[in-house]
């Protein structure tokens, strides 16, 4: 019988300080940024994003999410035996936030591992732990994104700190004899480095350039449209299906202007696509199963639902997955 992978249970965590575009505004105006809710509304839809306290981590982020998708899988974490986190924002250097969250967990010995392709890096690890379902060498795996951007924005810099938050998401992916996972597309292009990076290093007790993110916003948006296209379709003629089969695109949430284009090129029309980016900001890796997870909990995924998750991001990377929930 063929092992395929299935979700069965979603989960997600937003820190509890929020902050409106007018708070965020605010704070700037006394550092002597100008920005206003007005022009990040227009360019953006982005409307709020929480941050994390200071001594909070991405695994102490995805703990809160992965409890809940184990609860709404029915599972103890006793159970899990792969643990994949994404984030460009982990806890330490090393280990992973991956290892910090399987102690955290109270678990040990299933192997546990961070994957990191910025804000593709949860279709990143969600294709990785099914391919590991799909051979054998997993049952039953914890894929989870979780991010604490705020840790490396630049708040002197308009262009980019207005447009992050942290979160985390996450989701169980099961061994299962009906397909789940229908096709997955990944890709790189590292000679886009500079248009989106954090180009700092740790050295001899140092940080070594600017541990900052920069981003060139106007090169990161023509690219992001045209991959999460191209993404789209290489993975529906993996899977033999047609834009009209999908029930919900959930892209990567870092701007509604790149989602409304998406859905454009795909001829989807746009009440399909699950927006969250107004009330979260971009969570990099945590975008999509935040997303995600918003979807399934308001009732708008349900079981047998075909979904499109795409993401794209800094590498440059993107990918998509296709997937029966
Ligand atoms: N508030 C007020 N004014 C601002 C702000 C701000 N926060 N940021 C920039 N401006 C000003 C600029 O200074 C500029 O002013 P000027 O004309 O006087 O020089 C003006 O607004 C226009 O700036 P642009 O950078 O040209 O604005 P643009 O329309 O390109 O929008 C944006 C910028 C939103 C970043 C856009 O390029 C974009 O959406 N890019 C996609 C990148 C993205 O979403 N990245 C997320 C991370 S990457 C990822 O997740 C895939």
């Amino acid at each position: 019988m063929t092992r395929y992978s299935r979700i069965t249970g979603t989960g997600s965590y937003l820190p509890p300080r929020r902050l409106t575009n007018a708070d965020l505004a605010a704070e700037l105006a006394a550092k002597g940024v100008e920005t206003s809710d007005e022009w990040i509304v227009e360019r953006t839809g982005i409307r709020a994003r929480h941050f994390a306290a200071p001594d909070v981590t991405s695994s102490d982020l995805g703990m809160e999410a992965a409890k809940q998708a184990l609860e709404a899988a029915g599972l103890q974490a006793s159970e899990i035996d792969l643990i994949i986190v994404a984030t460009s924002t982990p806890d330490m250097v090393f280990p992973s936030a991956a290892c910090i969250l399987q102690n955290k967990l109270g678990i040990a010995g299933c192997p546990a591992f961070d994957v990191q392709a910025v804000c593709s890096g949860f279709v990143y690890a969600l294709t990785v732990a099914d391919a590991m379902i799909k051979t054998g060498s997993a049952s039953k795996a914890l894929v989870i994104g979780a991010e604490v951007f705020s840790r490396i924005l630049d708040f002197s810099d308009r262009t980019t700190c207005v447009l992050f938050g942290d979160g985390a998401g996450a989701v169980v992916l099961e061994a299962s004899d009906t397909p789940g996972i229908l096709a997955s597309d990944l890709h790189a292009d590292g000679k886009h480095v500079g248009i989106l990076c954090v180009p700092g290093s740790v050295s001899g007790g140092q940080v070594l350039g600017d541990p900052l993110l920069k981003m060139d916003g106007q090169a990161v948006f023509k690219l992001a449209v045209g991959v999460l296209e191209s993404a789209a379709r290489a993975t529906l003629s993996k899977a033999n299906l047609t834009e009209a089969d999908i029930d919900w695109l959930i892209p990567h949430q870092a701007n509604i202007r790149i989602m409304q284009s998406t859905a454009k090129k795909l001829k989807m029309p746009f009440e399909k696509v699950i927006v969250t980016v107004d009330e979260h900001g971009n969570t990099s890796a945590a975008s999509i199963p935040l997303a995600l997870d918003a979807a399934v909990r308001s009732g708008k995924v349900k079981k047998g639902d075909t979904l499109m998750l795409e993401g794209v991001g800094g590498g440059f990377t993107w990918g998509a997955v296709l997937l029966n929930y």
